[in-house]
């Protein structure tokens, strides 16, 4: 298993795990790949694309956010999804001389703030109405500094 940047050709690949396990279904992927602010990367075995995620590059604030992290589900539970995040933060940190603070966006539905937590990050925040009006499935924020 590697893990290599996605270029426009990988589009379709993305596309079709979106669809198939319904994933973020609304998300612009093709400007998620090719957009000058933002880049994706895959993890393959072979021609296999296994799982996914990327990182948005916000100037303004100087901090970077992490885009979706997916892992197809017979693959979860290996230590495949924290691989991935420890790829975004090394890339993260060779970018610290322009970017602050790597952010990602946790799910509580998901419990995905503790799968952040064992990634190194520390909770920053929530906002109860970036999913839905209902406040069921909050968005925490998770930060990492990076300088
Ligand atoms: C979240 C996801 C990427 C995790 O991938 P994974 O390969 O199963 O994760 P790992 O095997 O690397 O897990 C590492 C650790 O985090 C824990 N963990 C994984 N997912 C978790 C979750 N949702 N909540 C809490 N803990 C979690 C694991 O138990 C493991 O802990 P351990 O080291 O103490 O055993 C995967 O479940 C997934 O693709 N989910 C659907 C997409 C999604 O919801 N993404 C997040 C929103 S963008």
């Amino acid at each position: 298993m590697r893990i290599r940047k996605a270029v426009p050709t990988d589009l379709r690949a993305v596309a079709d795990m979106s669809r198939k396990y319904e994933f973020e279904t609304n998300r612009d992927w093709r400007a998620a790949i090719s957009s000058k602010d933002s880049e994706m990367f895959l993890l393959v075995d072979g021609s296999v694309v296994v799982g996914f995620t990327g990182l948005i590059y916000n100037h303004w604030n100087e901090t970077i956010q992490i885009l979706d992290i997916f892992i197809r589900p017979e693959h979860r539970g290996h230590g495949l999804g924290l691989k991935l995040v420890s790829f975004l933060i090394s890339r993260a940190r060779a970018k610290r001389s322009d970017y602050r603070c790597l952010i990602a966006e946790a799910p509580s539905a998901g419990n995905m703030d503790e799968f952040y937590k064992k990634a190194g990050f520390r909770k920053c925040g929530y906002n109860d109405r970036y999913y839905s009006n209902d406040g069921k499935n909050i968005a925490f924020w998770m930060s990492m500094d990076l300088r």
